[in-house]
């Protein structure tokens, strides 16, 4: 299927309204390219819930801090292009960053209590650029469904109550995490791995699926399964834990005792080398 590129506002308004004129639902996929599996069960889904699909494809300045990877993100947009047509987006939003914040450009999202915690605590003002870039291309595509990964757990929770505190008429949808034959969840940053830190990267969901099991045969004391996280990522010598978490998924807060009425987030985040990596289980 031919995708169509855009990378300025007037021609991707024109191409929207085209597409409502003729009664077509829309559907969003944000990301930041270097487009993976987890990126095309996004798309795929949001082909097959919405008429005309727009993937939008920008490496968000403001979410980086002064010394993360913005430079050296990976930006492939040829094999982006090809990869957005076969799962059958009908087009590709690609700004230049002088288009999403003009030099004068002044206005930021917070949602407060849910982007200082987690992975807020060790990459401050990063889910400040999120909710920006998010809120700005939800107004510039006005879509029925967006589509996100629950490998950003955080991410979608922010998401989803900026949405409600700010009355934006989208339906947010969030899609299962996906991973690799070993369990290592998909994600554009595992290709800056060495064979070794990717071997060793396993871990993380190794961690996740222990202590859920831990959870289900009967432990209530939240301390104890973080401390099943803790123990199994020591036990690989190349990872650095930045966090192990058990928290209400709910209000992302860090919990004391876990029971059946209320949702669970376990999560993590480990360095390997110079790469940071998260990953999370939901416990229902
Ligand atoms: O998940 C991502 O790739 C980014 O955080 C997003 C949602 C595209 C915003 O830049």
């Amino acid at each position: 299927m031919k995708t169509t590129l855009v990378t300025d506002i007037a021609l991707l308004r024109h191409a929207i309204a085209q597409a409502r004129r003729s009664g077509r639902t829309i559907g969003l996929v944000p990301t930041m390219g270097a487009l993976h599996a987890g990126h095309l069960s996004l798309i795929k889904a949001a082909r097959a819930e919405t008429d005309f699909v727009v993937v939008s494809i920008f490496v968000n300045p403001t979410q980086f801090g002064p010394k993360e990877d913005f430079n050296r993100y990976p930006r492939p947009l040829e094999r982006d292009l090809e990869l957005c047509g076969q799962a059958g987006a009908d087009l590709v939003f690609h700004p230049q960053p002088e288009v999403m914040y003009p030099s004068d450009y002044r206005t930021f999202v917070e949602v407060t209590g849910l982007q200082d915690v987690l992975c807020g605590a060790s990459r401050p003002g990063h889910f400040r650029g999120v909710a920006t870039v998010v809120l700005k291309l939800l107004n510039l595509v006005q879509p029925d469904r967006a589509y996100f990964g629950q490998k950003d757990a955080q991410q979608v929770r922010i998401v989803q109550q900026m949405v409600r505190d700010l009355n934006v008429p989208v339906e947010i949808r969030v899609c299962p995490i996906v991973r690799e034959a070993d369990g290592l969840a998909l994600s554009s940053r595992n290709e800056y791995l060495e064979a070794e830190e990717r071997r060793q990267a396993t871990v993380l969901h190794r961690a996740l699926t222990k202590a859920q099991r831990r959870i289900e045969a009967g432990e209530h004391d939240a301390a104890v399964v973080r401390q099943v996280m803790v123990e199994q990522i020591a036990s690989v010598p190349g990872a650095v834990l930045d966090y192990a978490a058990v928290v209400d998924a709910d209000s992302l807060q860090a919990l004391d005792r876990i029971d059946a009425e209320r949702p669970v987030l376990l999560a993590l985040a480990v360095r390997f080398g110079s790469t940071r990596l998260i990953d999370n289980l939901l416990i229902r």
